[in-house]
């Protein structure tokens, strides 16, 4: 992971401070690193509980509604997702929904992404290998 990616990270981190996670008490920070600085997300549950939506999608509306649609990078920080005894959080915890990853398919296809469950940096083609799309 680059110094980039890192920063990106924890960028994350804060944000996911600001989650309004009372239901599934997962506070999920995300980052997004466009051409014109970052932007964060955190997802932001409700009562009605479909309605709730993810930190990656706030952070990436967040950014178009500043006026950025270059995103280059994308990182995903579950500050409280539970550790092993290694102190390893389970990879999967910490991947982006298959909603997110339709997002990201159409609004951040040529981003990387990283996350606090693991050390790879992933690309939309590895997340999203054949994402549905109106272009033809
Ligand atoms: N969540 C995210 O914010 N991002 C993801 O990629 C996966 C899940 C949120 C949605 C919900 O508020 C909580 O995590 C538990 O599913």
């Amino acid at each position: 992971m680059t110094p980039e990616q890192s920063a990106l990270l924890a960028a994350a981190a804060k944000a996911a401070n600001s989650a309004h996670a009372p239901y599934s008490k997962f506070n999920v920070g995300a980052a997004v690193l466009t051409e014109n600085g970052v932007f964060p997300g955190a997802n932001i549950e409700n009562a009605s509980t479909n309605l709730g939506i993810c930190a990656e999608r706030v952070a990436i509306a967040h950014a178009r509604m500043n006026g950025c649609t270059v995103i280059k990078g994308i990182a995903v920080n579950c500050i409280n997702a539970p550790r092993n005894e290694q102190g390893d959080i389970d990879t999967r915890l910490t991947m982006p929904c298959g909603a997110c990853r339709q997002w990201m398919a159409e609004l951040a296809p040529d981003a990387w992404l990283v996350t606090n469950g693991s050390d790879q940096v992933y690309t939309l083609q590895e997340l999203l290998p054949q994402p549905f799309t109106l272009k033809s």
